[in-house]
Formats: structure tokens, C-alpha cells, sequence
């Protein structure tokens, strides 16, 4: 018998996660996967540059739900969802990470009884006004198989009265990244920004948490410190940080190269080549520490503490002080490296587990 996977994706991070996932599963004889997207991210910039670059089948269903308020985006995917589940009955469904689509994916499959199986389980940042945490909390607790990416995870779960079906798989970003040849074009992009690799460093910088995009005061003390750090900036960026740097009359420097988002394989290689990553994002961060990069993170806390206590990262929040003073620490990259989230086999661990789970 052939189980049933229906997989629901609908943000940039989890088109990446989703990738070696998927290509594992094909590869399990007696699994078959369905694709839904819920169309949280719509631009070609933002969502199919990604399923074209990292080979991601067209998915089945595509609910259009675009951007709105999280009770809009959550509220529109559990009725369009709610549907589709009754019409594939799928075995399990699987999401990934701590988007408006992870929660709403999963509180409609679990009011059907379908099990949830949710891959980066158990991360925290304990801080509860983030919309991410709220997501990934009620994700895991209404998960029936959840795979972690690290032995912190794990415990984060077990502290919460998590322990049934917990698993420690790795972290499916860093599969992706392994399976995925470096873009070709970097020196081109570089050049375009009047940039040159071979005579001068580089940093690179992303934004978009609304944590930092929402506060006009964290938002001008970023922006306030990259302009005054010594080398160009890279700044790929994100529509909801052009917005707020519009909304907010804030100028960039002259040393700040903005850029529409990237795809993929740009972005892994504009953060191989970087001196030093400025960012709030959880996946930049750990890319950047797969790829050996340091990484100053623009938030009060992370869910990735291990790349601290290795040294590759350091956590300045929005304090401009911080955030040059962290850019001076890292003109000498650390030495020592190791990775606590796995070997980049994650993707087929997670597809056996799923396996294991429904046999
Ligand atoms: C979402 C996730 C966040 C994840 C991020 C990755 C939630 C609560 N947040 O945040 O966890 O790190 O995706 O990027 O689910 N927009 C476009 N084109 C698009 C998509 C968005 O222009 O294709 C603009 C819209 O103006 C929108 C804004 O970006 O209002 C924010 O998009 P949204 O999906 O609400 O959240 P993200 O900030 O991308």
C-alpha cells in the first residue's frame, strides 16, 4: 500500500526545506507526496525563482491566500485547506518551520484527525510577541511526529511535555545547501554593484522580521550602523523592509547596495563570499554558519544558540554600539567549527521517520 504525504508549503524558507525533503520521499517506494502551496509568497522574486532553482514539482494545489493579517493569511488557508484535505484524505500532512501557513496547515489537518508531522520542531525563542513563536508552539503541540534539528529542540519539546514521536533528524536547510551547485552568476552580480571580489571584502545584510520593520526606532538604529560600517553592504531586500524604509524616510548610505530578493543559489553564494552577515533571519543565520561565514544577528535572541556558543555567531539586537562592535570582532573569523545540526542527511531521515511512522 502506498502511504500518502500532503506537504504544505507557502513561505521562502520552507520552499528551501521542502526541496531535499521531497526528493526524499521520491525516492521511498511506498510513499507518494502532494504539493500545496499557499500562495503566502506569490512574486516570482519571492516564490518561483525557488521552485524552479532547486527542482520543486509544480505543486497540485495553489490557494492563492497572498498577504493580508495573520488572521487573515491563517484564517483564509484553513478554509481553502479544509477542502483539499477532505478531497486527498492524505495519511499525514507535513509542514515545516513557523509561518502563518505552518499553523494554519496544521490546525486544519489536526480538526480532521489527519497527523501532523512537523520538521524544525521544538525550536524556541521564548519570546512570545514574535508571530513565529506563537506559530511553532501550537505547531508542535498539535504535531503527532515531530523532527527536530537539534538535541535543544528535543529538550525545548520534553520541557513542554512533548516526548512521544520526537526525533532528532538535522536540519533539512543544510541538505539543501549541500545538494545544490554554486550559482554560476556571482561575479556578474557583484560587478553590477560596482563591487570587485578580488580587490575589496563585502558584507551582506537581510531584514524583515517585524520586530525590527515595525519600529521605526530599532529599524533607523540599524540602518543607522551599517552606514557606518567600513566596507560595501549587500543588501538583498525583502518587500516588507522596503516598505518600512520608504514609510520611514530612511536613506541608505552610499556603502549599502540594495538588491531585489535573490534566488537561492545567489544568495548561498553572495554569503560564502561575505566578510561578515548582518541579518535577522533564522535560515541566513545557520547558511551562513554552514558556509563558515560569521553572522551578527539583528535580534534579541535566537533559536539557533548553538552557533553562538561556536563562536560564529553573536546576537547585538537592534543596538547600533552592538552591531559595530560585533562587525569589529569578526574581521578575524573564528577557527574552530563544528556542526550540531546533523551531517546533511537530514532529508532522508525525515522521509524514513514518516515511513516508520505510518508502517
Ligand atoms: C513570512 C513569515 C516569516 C518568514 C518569512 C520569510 C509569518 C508570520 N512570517 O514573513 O516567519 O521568515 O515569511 O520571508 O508567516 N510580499 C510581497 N511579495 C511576496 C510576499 C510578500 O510583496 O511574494 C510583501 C507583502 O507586502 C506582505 C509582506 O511582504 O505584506 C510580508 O509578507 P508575509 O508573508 O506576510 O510575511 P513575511 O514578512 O514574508
Amino acid at each position: 500500500m502506498t502511504d500518502h504525504v500532503l506537504t504544505v508549503v507557502g513561505a521562502r524558507p520552507q520552499f528551501v526545506k521542502a526541496a531535499p525533503v521531497s526528493r526524499a520521499i521520491a525516492r521511498i517506494e511506498n510513499l507518494r507526496e502532494t504539493l500545496t502551496h499557499t500562495g503566502q509568497h506569490y512574486d516570482r522574486a519571492m516564490s518561483g525563482t525557488f521552485f524552479e532553482e532547486l527542482g520543486i514539482p509544480i505543486p497540485k494545489h495553489n490557494l492563492g491566500v497572498g498577504s493580508g493579517t495573520h488572521a487573515y493569511q491563517t484564517g483564509s488557508i484553513l478554509m481553502a485547506l479544509e477542502k483539499i484535505l477532505e478531497e486527498e484524505r492524505p495519511d499525514v500532512v507535513l509542514v515545516y518551520g513557523d509561518t502563518n501557513s505552518t499553523l494554519a496547515a496544521a490546525l486544519t489537518a489536526a480538526k480532521l484527525h489527519v497527523p501532523v508531522c512537523h520538521v524544525e520542531a521544538g525550536l524556541r525563542s521564548h519570546n512570545r510577541r514574535m508571530p513565529e513563536e506563537t506559530n511553532r508552539v501550537v505547531t508542535d503541540h498539535l504535531s503527532s511526529l515531530l523532527l527536530c534539528p537539534s538535541d535543544l529542540a528535543a529538550e525545548n519539546l520534553k520541557r513542554e511535555g512533548v516526548r512521544q514521536n520526537v526525533h532528532i533528524t538535522g536540519d533539512v536547510m543544510y541538505d539543501c545547501l549541500l545538494q545544490s551547485p554554486e550559482a554560476p552568476d556571482i561575479q556578474a552580480t557583484l560587478k553590477c554593484l560596482g563591487l570587485d571580489r578580488e580587490t575589496e571584502g563585502f558584507y551582506l545584510a537581510t531584514l524583515h522580521r517585524p520586530e525590527n520593520t515595525e519600529f521605526p526606532d530599532r529599524l533607523t538604529s540599524i540602518f543607522e550602523a551599517l552606514n557606518e560600517l567600513e566596507m560595501p553592504i549587500v543588501i538583498p531586500l525583502h518587500p516588507r523592509t522596503r516598505n518600512a524604509l520608504e514609510a520611514n524616510d530612511i536613506t541608505l548610505g552610499s556603502n549599502l547596495h540594495p538588491l531585489d530578493p535573490v534566488p537561492y543559489r545567489t544568495m548561498q553564494a553572495l554569503m560564502r563570499q561575505a566578510t561578515t552577515v548582518f541579518t535577522d533571519s533564522g535560515g541566513v543565520q545557520r547558511e551562513a554558519f554552514y558556509l563558515q561565514t560569521p553572522c551578527v544577528t539583528l535580534r534579541d535572541e535566537t533559536e539557533w544558540p548553538e552557533t553562538v556558543a561556536i563562536g560564529w555567531n553573536v546576537v547585538t539586537g537592534a543596538d547600533k554600539k552592538g552591531i559595530l562592535k560585533a562587525s569589529r570582532k569578526f574581521r578575524q573569523a573564528p577557527s574552530a567549527w563544528n556542526c550540531p545540526y546533523g551531517d546533511g542527511t537530514a532529508a532522508e531521515e525525515v522521509a524514513r521517520k514518516i515511513q516508520e511512522y505510518l508502517r
